[in-house]
């Protein structure tokens, strides 16, 4: 025989449980959230790797910031490996030409992704995606630069791809900011 306290323990339990699997919601998922952001990417297993090793975020705007993050810290890396390349002096004219404006390129991106940082922080999302879209056409015109001129191959490939995929998130990130 159930007593009326074990009835109510049983309705409360069941009011509580209810609907039986509850999804969480869309914020408080941060894998679909890593989801949702690496879906809009060309390479997602890159776009898991930065998000998922920038600690704890819980909204589209903290994870932003972990790839601004993270493209600051490549920016600044290829630049210092630029520099190395740029000391070591080659003997050809036309790769230190290249060099000398991949560093150009390297330091006028580290400043658009303080810049987009910056505007991340104001909310100017529109302007967050334009700084990192500039910051990726710098990375761009490194490549370029080498492939000008016939029989040259940029030392830099890799990681100005590297770079251009960082980017990607970012505004990847920047419209689902601007849509919600
Ligand atoms: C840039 O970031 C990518 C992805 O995290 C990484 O694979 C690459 O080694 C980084 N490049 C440099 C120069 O740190």
């Amino acid at each position: 025989m159930i007593s009326p306290a074990s009835l109510l323990v049983l309705l409360l339990t069941l009011l509580t449980h209810w609907p039986p699997q509850a999804q969480p919601t869309d914020t408080s998922d941060v894998s679909g959230m890593i989801t949702q952001v690496c879906d809009h990417t060309l390479n997602g297993k890159l776009c898991r790797s930065v998000l998922e090793s920038g600690g704890p975020a819980s909204d589209y705007s903290e994870l932003a910031r972990i790839a601004l993050r993270a493209a600051m810290a490549n920016a600044s890396a290829i630049f210092n490996h630029v520099d190395s390349l740029v000391r070591a002096g080659d003997p050809d004219p036309f790769v230190r030409q290249c060099l000398s404006d991949c560093s150009d390129d390297y330091q006028d991106a580290m400043d658009q992704i303080e810049d987009s940082l910056a505007a991340l922080e104001t909310r100017g999302y529109d302007d967050v995606s334009a700084w990192v879209g500039a910051a990726m056409n710098d990375a761009d015109s490194c490549e370029e630069g080498f492939k000008s001129k016939t029989g040259y191959r940029s030392p830099l490939t890799d990681m100005n791809e590297a770079f251009h995929d960082i980017c990607t998130i970012i505004i990847a990130i920047s419209h689902l900011l601007i849509e919600t």
